[in-house]
Order: C-alpha cells, then sequence, then structure tokens
C-alpha cells in the first residue's frame, strides 16, 4: 500500500532523510521547504515552497493531500509547533511536540531536567535572565566557561572564554544577547555525537559520528552548521570506550524517561552531543532532530527500511525491531561559498565535476536553468562509504575537490591524521 510521506526542512540532511524513504517503493514523497532543494524535489510528488514555521500552512498542504506521516527535519519548525498541529489534524509525526523539542530549544530547560532526575553528564551550569546577573558571575569565576543563549542559534550560538572571546569580549557577547543566557563549565575532550530513535518510551541508538564545527582545518576559525562528518565500520570511535558509549546511551534513555514523567514523551529522533571527557562523556546539548550533517552518515548506512522505523515510533512499538546499518565507514565533506559562516559569496555558479561513487546531497543551493548557485549556507555535500576510512575519505574527498566555483570544502575531515590527533588528546587526557 502507498504511504505518503511529508518530509519537513530543506537542507542536506532533509535530501538523505527524503532518500532513505524512497528506497522503498511504497512510499510517496511530499515537501515544504523554504527555498526548492533540487535534490528533494527530484524525489518528490509534490512539493510546497514556503516558510518551513508557518504551522497552518504546513498543516493545511498535509491535508489537502491526505497525507499519512511527517518527519521534521529542522528544530525551528519544532519549536513553532508543526508536530502539535499536525498531530490535531490527524497526521502522526516523527518529531516532538513543541513541548517536548524544549530539550533542544531551552537550554535552561533541558539543563534544569537534567538536574532535576540526576541524570548523569549535566555539567556545573548557571541559567540567567538578566544580562548584568550574568556578567557579575562571570566576573567572579576563576575558570573558562562556555557562554550559551537559551534560544535555539542554528549551531553558531556558544562562545567559549579562553577560546572564542576573551572576558572582556565575553561581557559584550553577554550583552548582545536576548532572552536569557547559561553559564556552564567548559568541558574538556573529544566531541561526538549519538543519535537514536525514540518511540517516547524505547530508543534505539545508530552508530557514533564525530561532526567538525570549526569552518578550517585544524579546528580553526568560527563555528558553524558543521563542515563535515565521519563514522567508523565497528560504530563507534576509538577515543570512546565501550563503557563510554554505554554510559551516553543510558544518559539518552534516561532522558527520554525524564520526558514521559514530566508528560511529554519525546517522540522521534534524539541527538545527543557529548564531550568525552578524562572521567566519560558529559552533555554538551540535545538536539530534537537529526544533526546536520550527522544525518547523512547515519542514513547513508541504514539498512533496515525507514518507514517501518518511523511506523514504530509512531505506534510505540519500537522495542524489539531489529535495526540494522551497514558496517562500513562513512566520510561526509559539506562544500560551502567562500567566507561562510560569515560573509558568504551568494549568487555563484559553481560546477559539479565527477563524483560518483559518492552520494551527493544538495542544501542550500539554486538551481537555475541546469546550473547551480551558491546560496548564504552549506551548498551541498558528498558522502563516501567504504570498508575502511580512508577508502571512504578518498571518496568523498575526490567528489569534493573536483567542484569548481567560489566554493571551499575542508580536506582534513575524515583523514588518518586527524584521527590520530583526536586519539592522542584522548590519551593525554586519560
Ligand atoms: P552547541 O551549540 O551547544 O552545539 O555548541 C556548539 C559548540 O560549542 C559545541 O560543539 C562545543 O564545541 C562547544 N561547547 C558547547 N558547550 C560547551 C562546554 N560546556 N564546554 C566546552 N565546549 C562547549
Ligand atoms: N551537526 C550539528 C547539528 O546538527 O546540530
Amino acid at each position: 500500500m502507498t504511504m505518503k510521506i511529508l518530509v519537513v526542512g530543506g537542507g542536506g540532511r532533509e535530501h538523505a532523510i527524503a532518500m532513505a524513504l524512497s528506497r522503498n517503493s511504497d512510499v510517496d514523497l511530499y515537501a515544504v521547504m523554504a527555498q526548492q532543494n533540487p535534490g528533494i524535489a527530484k524525489l518528490c510528488r509534490k512539493f510546497s515552497i514556503g516558510k518551513e514555521t508557518d504551522v497552518a500552512a504546513v498543516t493545511r498542504f498535509a491535508q489537502q493531500n491526505s497525507l499519512d506521516y511527517a518527519i521534521i527535519g529542522p528544530e525551528a519548525p519544532l519549536e513553532a509547533g508543526v508536530v502539535d498541529s499536525l498531530e490535531k489534524a490527524g497526521i502522526p509525526c516523527v518529531g516532538p511536540t513543541r513541548a517536548a523539542a524544549r530539550l533542544e530549544t531551552d537550554k535552561a530547560f533541558c539543563r534544569e531536567m537534567m538536574e532535576a532526575h540526576g541524570i548523569a553528564g549535566c555539567p556545573r551550569y548557571r541559567a540567567f535572565h538578566a544580562a548584568e546577573d550574568a556578567i557579575s558571575f562571570l566576573k567572579g569565576y576563576p575558570g573558562d566557561l562556555a557562554i550559551k543563549p537559551v534560544g535555539l542559534t542554528g549551531g553558531k550560538g556558544v562562545r567559549i572564554v579562553g577560546e572564542h572571546v576573551d572576558r572582556k569580549g565575553a561581557e559584550e557577547y553577554i550583552r548582545s544577547l536576548q532572552g536569557g543566557v547559561v553559564l556552564e563549565e567548559r568541558l574538556i575532550g573529544e566531541e561526538f555525537t549519538l543519535q537514536a530513535f525514540s518511540d517516547g518510551k524505547n530508543i534505539i541508538p545508530m552508530p557514533l559520528v564525530q561532526d567538525h564545527k570549526r569552518a578550517y582545518e585544524g579546528d580553526k576559525g568560527p563555528n558553524t552548521g558543521g563542515m563535515g562528518s565521519y563514522s567508523l565500520q565497528d560504530h563507534t570511535l576509538p577515543f570512546v570506550t565501550g563503557s563510554d558509549r554505554k554510559r551516553a546511551l543510558d544518559i539518552m534513555q534516561s532522558a527520554v524517561a525524564a520526558m514521559e514523567d514530566a508528560g511529554t514523551p519525546y517522540r522521534g529522533i534524539l541527538y545527543g552531543q557529548f564531550m568525552n571527557t578524562r572521567d566519560g562523556p558529559m552533555v554538551i546539548e540535545f538536539n530534537a532532530r537529526f544533526g546536520d550533517p550527522e544525518a547523512m552518515n547515519v542514513l547513508s548506512l541504514l539498512e533496515t527500511d525507514f518507514l517501518s522505523i518511523m511506523e514504530r515510533i509512531v505506534e510505540g512499538t519500537l522495542g524489539n525491531l531489529p535495526v540494522q546499518f551497514s558496517r562500513k565507514a562513512t566520510v561526509c565533506k559539506y562544500i560551502v561559498p567562500e567566507g561562510y559562516p560569515e560573509s558568504p559569496v551568494t549568487g555563484e555558479p559553481l560546477a559539479i565535476g565527477p563524483y560518483e561513487p559518492a552520494i551527493l546531497h544538495y542544501a542550500n543551493v539554486e538551481e537555475r536553468e541546469g546550473t547551480l548557485y551558491t546560496r548564504s549556507s552549506r551548498t551541498l555535500a558528498f558522502v563516501g562509504l567504504g570498508d575502511t576510512l580512508p577508502l571512504a575519505e578518498r571518496i568523498a574527498e575526490t567528489a569534493a575537490s573536483n567542484v569548481r566555483g567560489r566554493v571551499r570544502h575542508r580536506r582534513d575531515i575524515g583523514t588518518q591524521e586527524l584521527l590520530e590527533r583526536r586519539i592522542s588528546h584522548m590519551r593525554e587526557l586519560r
């Protein structure tokens, strides 16, 4: 029986979701996206271009087309309440309600929830409404701190005192923020991403991934939405032990249990971003959706039919579903406009060269009369799959270097050299 599925969102992550769903020939895809993603458009029976946070318009599109399920890619529509609205209209969703999405959309809520339920991995923190209170706390705090705006910032809002800003810059930054701030201890270690499917009670983990936030090679420059990511054939990372991974998964399971206790069950994709410290994994943040780029790593490996996972999430019967991921390494490299993220060159033509066997994901790119043009955010991404990391890296790197135009990418993502640096950093810490 044909199932009509709505994908909300138009980036690389949503293209990966659309590809995973369309491997099932019973799926008819529909999309709502702010700007036309050429890859998603090609896979869809029908799409609508419009604001993803326009909850009424998204719901109307779903109703008019009698859609069966929806999956929400980005966080902004979750915060706007798109799941609440679609479910009220009888369309079950993979994605949390507005209340459950607070795990991501309100960083003070997230920390308070962890503290109240005694969930491990919560750094020491303080939440402030008034900038002046935060600044006087900062003045009296001897160590380094992470400054986090309470609300959504597209992954670009955190400033580490002593790394991104000095103390003077930190005060100015806090003063510039609206809507509250969380200050927390600076964690030292190696970051990793653990994503899981959640039906409100049960969670099923996906392979571990490491993302690269910084704009330039060697982890230099400003934070971005993520420049690329890799995962290994055994689905773990060499600087994360079995017990680290178990602790991270237990933390995620506890967060899901806490949300259920609070009467706001968490259904959808739960993304845990962890700092693996000397004392084990600590929670940097939870996200209420797949990571972008991390979705492209894990969904390229997913062997189980994605539609049946969606159905189990919605029914609350994920518990004993065997979910399989292919035992390969993946490397994802984003192509971004020159000047991204601070002053990206937009409207510049680019040409994709030979790229196979890499998998091409379109993101924030315009296609006009057969030519691609940059927009202001990440342009497109290539994923290489291989039996080992170096093989996967070669595939992604070759595809990325064959792109012509005023764009760039990070050549170091997925290289053995970078992996060795992560491993030796962890060895120094432990
Ligand atoms: P977020 O927007 O929460 O994903 O944070 C963006 C980046 O800031 C993370 O990927 C980390 O590199 C860094 N970060 C956030 N919180 C902390 C912390 N408490 N200690 C150290 N680094 C952090
Ligand atoms: N890759 C980080 C994020 O999706 O938030």
